[in-house]
């Protein structure tokens, strides 16, 4: 007999949510969440994993002497979780040495525009005063930098002339919810 073990990933984010929330609703899920990490407490994503019953660890990193300490925190409890894989969804800090030690090529990122170009924060809106025609969707493995790391998939989303940051940002967060699921399945069925 035989059967297939199930990745078990850790979602790290800061914010509504809703990557998260399209993760846990898709029938196309292969992977299990097995924990939320969130640095913020007040954050509208921890009610959404308490709602999906997903464990949940809220760590605020000026409660920590270091970047070091509190990313040390954050691993025994991922360990203690076998968390196998880190998935970034709008996860609004930079990973430092003690976690990218610890999951080499393990943590993925997603990022509202076609990188290289519109990296860190505001990336839609980056987007539209700069003046592209079309935008998209990075997923990425992370490394020490900002939204840098070698690129897993991209999707494109045209710019339309009377978008707003709204506007822009929902289209490219329609293409996110799908694409990241699927996209998390297929690496992690790799090497799992
Ligand atoms: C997402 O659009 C994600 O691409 C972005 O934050 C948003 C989080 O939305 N990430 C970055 O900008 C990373 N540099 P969500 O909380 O609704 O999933």
């Amino acid at each position: 007999m035989s059967f297939q073990v199930r990745p078990r990933v850790a979602v790290f984010a800061s914010g509504k949510g809703s990557n998260f929330e399209a993760m846990m609703n898709s029938p196309e899920r292969e992977f299990d969440v097995v924990m939320l990490v969130c640095d913020r407490p007040k954050a509208h994503v921890i009610g959404l994993a308490a709602g999906f019953g997903v464990e949940t660890v809220v760590l605020d990193p000026d409660q920590f002497a270091s970047k070091e300490e509190y990313e040390r925190e954050i691993l025994k409890k991922l360990k203690r979780a076998n968390v196998q894989w880190i998935v970034l969804a709008g996860y609004m800090r930079i990973v430092g040495k003690v976690l990218l030690d610890a999951y080499p090529n393990r943590i993925l990122n997603i990022h509202p525009s076609l990188l290289p170009a519109f990296p860190g924060k505001d990336a839609v809106k980056q987007a539209l005063d700069y003046g592209v025609k079309v935008s998209g969707v990075t997923i990425h493995y992370v490394d020490e930098g900002i939204d840098t790391g070698p690129i897993i998939a991209q999707e494109p989303v045209t710019v339309f002339p009377k978008d707003t940051v709204e506007t822009l940002q929902k289209r490219i967060q329609q293409v996110e919810h799908v694409l990241y699921t699927k996209v998390i399945n297929e690496v992690t069925q790799q090497s799992s």
